[in-house]
Formats: C-alpha cells, sequence, structure tokens
C-alpha cells in the first residue's frame, strides 16, 4: 500500500482510521478542519469537497470518504432540500473524489475505494427516509463502481449502527439514550470509532485482496441478528 487519502480525518470514525493507518503509512487527510492527530505520515489539506476544487495528488493508492449525515426527521417534517444535502454530502461528494483521483490511484499496486454506508440501507427504520435513501446511492455506486473498476480498483463500503461520534450525538445525548441504543443491539453496546477503522483498515489492505463490491455490517448484530 503507498499512500492513503483519507477524506474526513479530522472527526469520529476518519480520525480513527487515520490514527491507525499513520502508524505504517502516509496519509493525506482532506477535511474542512485539522486533524488532532499528529505524525510526520499525516499531511492535512483544507479542503470542503463540495465548494471547493480539489487539489491534485500524486502516488495515492487508496480513497477512503468518510464525510456522511444523520437526518432523523418524520417524514412530514423532511423537505426536499434535507433530500437535497444528505445525497449531496454523501454521494456526490463521494463521486467527485473518486473521479478526481480514480487515474491516480489506478498507477498504485492494489488500489481501492472505501465508502460509508448505514445499517438503515438494509434495514426500514423510522425518520430515515433522507439519509437512507441517500445512503443506498452510496451502496449503489460503491457496488457499480467495483464492477466497473475489476479487476484493477477494489471497492467496498462499510455500513455502521450508531458509532460513538460528534456526528451520533444527538442521539447519543444522555446516559438514558445511550442505554437504549447499546440495548437495542445484539451485543448490548454502542460501536467506538475505532471498531470500524479496523474493519476499514483491513478493507484497504492485502488482507482483503479479494474482496470487492461487498457492503460490510459493523453494526453490533443489528442487521441480522433478532434475540
Ligand atoms: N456515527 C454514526 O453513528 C454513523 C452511523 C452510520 C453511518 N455513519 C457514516 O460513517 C461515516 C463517518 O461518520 P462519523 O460519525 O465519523 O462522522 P463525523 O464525526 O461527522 O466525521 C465526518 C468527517 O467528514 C469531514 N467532512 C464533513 N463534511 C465535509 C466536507 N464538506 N468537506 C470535507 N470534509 C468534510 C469532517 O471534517 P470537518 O468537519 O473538519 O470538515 C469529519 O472529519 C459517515 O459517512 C456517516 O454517515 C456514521
Amino acid at each position: 500500500m503507498s499512500k492513503i487519502l483519507i477524506v474526513g480525518g479530522s472527526k469520529g470514525i476518519g480520525s480513527a482510521i487515520l490514527q491507525l493507518a499513520s502508524q505504517d503509512h502516509e496519509c493525506i487527510n482532506m477535511s474542512r478542519t485539522a486533524p488532532s492527530v499528529v505524525s510526520a505520515n499525516v499531511e492535512h489539506l483544507t479542503v470542503d469537497v463540495l465548494e471547493d476544487e480539489l487539489p491534485d495528488l500524486e502516488d495515492i493508492s487508496t480513497i477512503i470518504y468518510c464525510p456522511g449525515s444523520i437526518t432523523l426527521k418524520p417524514v412530514g417534517s423532511l423537505k426536499e432540500k434535507d433530500f437535497l444535502s444528505d445525497y449531496n454530502i454523501n454521494v456526490i461528494g463521494a463521486f467527485k473524489v473518486i473521479k478526481k483521483y480514480l487515474s491516480i490511484i489506478k498507477k498504485q499496486e492494489n488500489p481501492s475505494i472505501l465508502l460509508f454506508s448505514t445499517v438503515a440501507v438494509g434495514q426500514g427504520m423510522p425518520f430515515h427516509s433522507s439519509i437512507a435513501a441517500a445512503k443506498a446511492g452510496v451502496e449503489a455506486l460503491s457496488k457499480s463502481l467495483a464492477a466497473e473498476l475489476a479487476p484493477t480498483v477494489r471497492v467496498n463500503c462499510i455500513a455502521p449502527s450508531i458509532v460513538d461520534t460528534s456526528l451520533a450525538s444527538g442521539i447519543l445525548r444522555s446516559d438514558k439514550s445511550r442505554e437504549s441504543v447499546a440495548a437495542k443491539h445484539p451485543l448490548k453496546k454502542i460501536l467506538t470509532p475505532i471498531e470500524i477503522a479496523e474493519m476499514a483498515y483491513f478493507l484497504i489492505s492485502n488482507k482483503a485482496s479479494g474482496m470487492t463490491g461487498q457492503v460490510i455490517g459493523v453494526d453490533a448484530g443489528l442487521s441480522t441478528l433478532k434475540i
């Protein structure tokens, strides 16, 4: 693996991936604010992927796109702009980054792309219409690109349940809500960013050289178990 581009390594899951990956690899982080991870292996570029022109890069072999949203509203409160905003940050942002750097990663060894969905695509969940629709787009994008770019570039996707990041702070706002979220999961826990980062790091590594077009649930059992 050569250089890894992490879009959204300043916070949450992306920050945990940056922490893990920068131990052994050069990483470029792209986000609107700087990451807290400090390492000689980390270069930060201040970029808003929706607003800014993406900078030219060299030698990257891997793209990890982390920006996303959690819009939870009853359908009566949802506006068209909610759908457009969720689609923009989850699908268009990822498309823009992939389109810009695809020709670069194709030239490297074991190139791969990793995107993020949500457990709410596979399971109907109340108040998730907008975000689930956008993330369904992310899953479709992952699989379509995996087919189109095989055998050269592997494309995979992780579909987490609630992860303890600032993005989920509204859902995990009190001890009571944290207990209630944990209780809904077969593993009776709230996922940590590092648990997602470990799967991300595996999927972009040579250890996952036989995997492409997969949507992997890291969801404390929520998508598949009823206990
Ligand atoms: N947390 C959960 O419970 C959960 C559950 C299911 C799925 N997911 C998905 O997992 C992914 C990561 O989630 P997370 O909880 O780690 O999110 P997060 O804590 O909000 O982190 C998102 C990262 O993306 C960056 N970002 C956001 N908008 C950007 C933009 N316009 N341009 C550049 N960078 C931007 C943020 O940095 P700046 O603010 O510095 O720009 C930040 O580093 C998302 O796709 C999310 O939908 C999360």
